[in-house]
């Protein structure tokens, strides 16, 4: 009898383990630092994109009712209620500005264009063809086009061509792609490309284990498809499969609902062959899904997994991460660092289906092969939740919302805070090196010569040139555990040179073609002995960047002409183009010019 008593006292004792990964007051700096950035911007952070005024934009669905942010009562009549699902926010001010979305966002996908205005692209219900935009200046709104699409993209993927055109990839029920803007040269009336890989690696119906399909573009400028537990690579402008790669052993799948994540790892452009590698970690057993939806959640899978792309007999190279998880962000850092963060142990993606949030984020040096686990945040981070970097260098984290709408006394309640994650290379005692200019300007072109100045501070010491490196990262947009678009280059270094105590300029060259770097913003970053200096907005290719913050997107970009302020155009978009997107009138008033090939070489008219 005393024994039992006793047992029972024990099984009620919290368990020694889970008061160790509690926060604890000093922790251990090298394993990062969470901090509160705001307890609530009011919308749940369900896809979060960031723009090179350095604001986050981030929405979740309109079809929602309440969320925890009104509009102005002047733009209220136009919808059903008056709440928000969108919001503009500044992470350095913390300021949060509320959005006008009106058709449904939900499960949608994006990109940055290459002259910083943010595409979003589908959706459910009425916001399933709908293209929307978003250019960053102090006032700009979202703007809709409500047949921007081909076809209907629920859980789709997008990546930026070197064109300078997305390609949307799949969706639900959709064996397609197509690209945006859709192509309106009179030669071409195509503007939907069968996809029967996006069939073949389809589980069923009620459970595709194929959606938001992984997409990564090789350096020859094919794309990277992956779904399911297969990948190809295809060439999106012949519509042809040129290569299929091996199975990723394990009996894994790795897209939504049994979600994993994954990077292309980042491209050293230094000497030699370029090697493009596909790293993919986390997901579950095809099962879980079925499993999660009787209330038995399968432990998610630890396992990972590297594929050289260009390999000539690519073979996938299995390795553990040292936590299980499902619905991992993987992000890239401006070290070349890959940190895996947010999601659960068990269970799969979808609504309230998931258990045991995974709150340490795990940090992978792809050239050591190591895994380290970092500090855990306090906070859940589990179906919708999202995060991005920083310019400054953290991790900012948002949403969490497995609830089919905002609900405070669920199991995981809706989660409308932002956290930052500071990874150690933030606090570490060795300095920051800080950029103090880039010669001859943040408008470049390919194979351009740039100098990029820094100063570093550490005791009268002096910088040694083999600890020196340049990164510059692709911003990403972020959903459902992957983030598209994400891609880091480790920029060629032709001499350092130091130009006084504590000045050196880091002579680099630009990459070289659209295929390694489509055009667009990147950040870049001057890498000091495993520590970056902040990130400044950087452009490759002359021409096709506007400056940021600043709101003449209407003169400077003749590229879209659908968007960033021709708001009235788009309203007018299904009078001037037929059922395949061509523009039925040719006549009226000049709206812009129209990229083609990546040239400026027409005009488009309209009414
Ligand atoms: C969101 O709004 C609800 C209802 O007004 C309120 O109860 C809740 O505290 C708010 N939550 C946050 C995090 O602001
Ligand atoms: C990039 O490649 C060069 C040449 O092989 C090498 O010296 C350098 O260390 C690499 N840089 C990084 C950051 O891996
Ligand atoms: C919130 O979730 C709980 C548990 O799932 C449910 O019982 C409740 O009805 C939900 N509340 C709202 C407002 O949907
Ligand atoms: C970096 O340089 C800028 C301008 O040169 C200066 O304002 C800033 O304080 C410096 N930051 C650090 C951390 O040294």
């Amino acid at each position: 009898m005393a024994s039992l008593i006793i047992t029972l006292l024990l099984l009620t004792l919290p368990p020694t383990s889970s008061l160790s990964s509690l926060p604890t007051k000093n922790p251990d700096l090298t394993k990062g630092k969470w901090k509160l950035l705001k307890k609530s911007i009011r919308v749940s952070a369900m896809h979060m994109a960031l723009l090179p005024n350095d604001r986050i934009i981030t929405f979740d669905r309109t079809d929602f009712g309440p969320s925890n942010i009104t509009f102005s009562s002047e733009k209220c009549p136009l919808i059903s209620d008056c709440y928000a699902h969108s919001v503009e926010f500044y992470p350095s001010k913390r300021g949060v500005r509320p959005l006008t979305i009106l058709s449904d966002t939900w499960c949608s996908s994006g990109a940055l264009l290459p002259d910083g205005v943010l595409i979003q692209s589908g959706g459910n219900n009425d916001g399933e063809k709908v293209v929307r935009t978003f250019t960053p200046c102090d006032d700009c709104d979202w703007v809709e086009n409500r047949n921007g699409l081909a076809s209907p993209r629920w859980y789709a993927s997008n990546q930026l061509l070197p064109d300078g055109k997305v390609i949307v990839v799949g969706g639900r029920r959709q064996f397609t792609y197509e690209f945006i803007p859709k192509s309106l040269n009179s030669g071409d009336r195509k503007l939907l490309f069968k996809l029967p890989f996006l069939e073949e690696t389809l589980r069923s119906d009620p459970f595709p284990n194929n959606l938001y399909p992984f997409l990564h573009l090789n350096t020859d400028g094919n794309l990277f498809v992956f779904a399911n537990d297969r990948a190809i690579l295809l060439d999106h402008v012949r519509n042809e499969v040129v290569r299929r790669y091996p199975v990723i052993p394990g009996g894994v799948s790795r897209n939504y609902p049994c979600t994993g994540s994954s990077v292309l790892l980042p491209m050293n452009l230094s000497g030699g062959a370029l090697v493009a590698e596909v790293f993919i970690c986390g997901g579950t057993v095809p099962e879980a899904i079925d499993k999660a939806l009787s209330d038995v959640f399968i432990v998610g899978t630890k396992s990972c997994g590297r594929l050289r792309l260009n390999d000539e007999n690519p073979e996938w190279e299995m390795t553990e991460m040292p936590l299980s998880r499902i619905m991992g962000d993987m992000l890239l850092l401006p070290t070349g660092d890959v940190l895996i963060i947010n999601g659960a142990k068990r269970g799969a993606a979808g609504w309230n289906l998931a258990r045991e949030p995974v709150l340490n984020p795990v940090l992978y040096k792809p050239g050591s092969r190591s895994f380290k686990i970092m500090n855990p945040s306090t906070i859940p981070r589990m179906y919708h939740s999202s995060a991005h970097l920083l310019s400054d260098g953290r991790v900012i984290v948002g949403g969490s919302n497995p609830n089919a709408n905002y609900n405070f006394s669920a199991l995981f309640p809706t989660e409308l805070s932002v956290e930052a994650f500071s990874p150690p290379y933030l606090l570490s005692r060795k300095p920051r090196p800080n950029i103090t200019g880039i010669e001859p300007g943040v408008n470049l072109v390919y194979k351009q010569r740039i100098e990029v100045n820094f100063r570093w501070k550490y005791d009268g010491r002096k910088v040694e040139s083999g600890k020196v490196y340049v990164t510059m990262v692709a911003p990403s947009f972020t959903t459902h555990s992957f983030s598209m678009n994400q891609r880091v280059l480790v920029v060629e270094v032709a001499e350092i040179r130091r130009r006084s105590a504590e000045n050196y300029v880091v002579v680099c060259l630009a990459p070289a073609t659209a295929e390694v770097a489509p055009p667009g913003y990147y950040q870049l970053s001057v890498v000091y002995d495993g520590i970056p200096s902040r990130s400044n907005w950087y452009c490759p290719d002359e021409g096709a960047c506007v400056e940021p913050s600043i709101n003449r997107f209407l003169e400077s970009s003749p590229h879209w002409p659908f968007i960033g302020g021709v708001g009235l155009v788009l309203t007018d978009e299904e009078e001037i183009r037929g059922d395949d997107g061509l523009p039925k009138k040719m006549e009226g008033v000049v709206l812009g010019r129209l990229l083609e090939n990546g040239r400026d070489d027409g005009v488009l008219l309209a009414r």
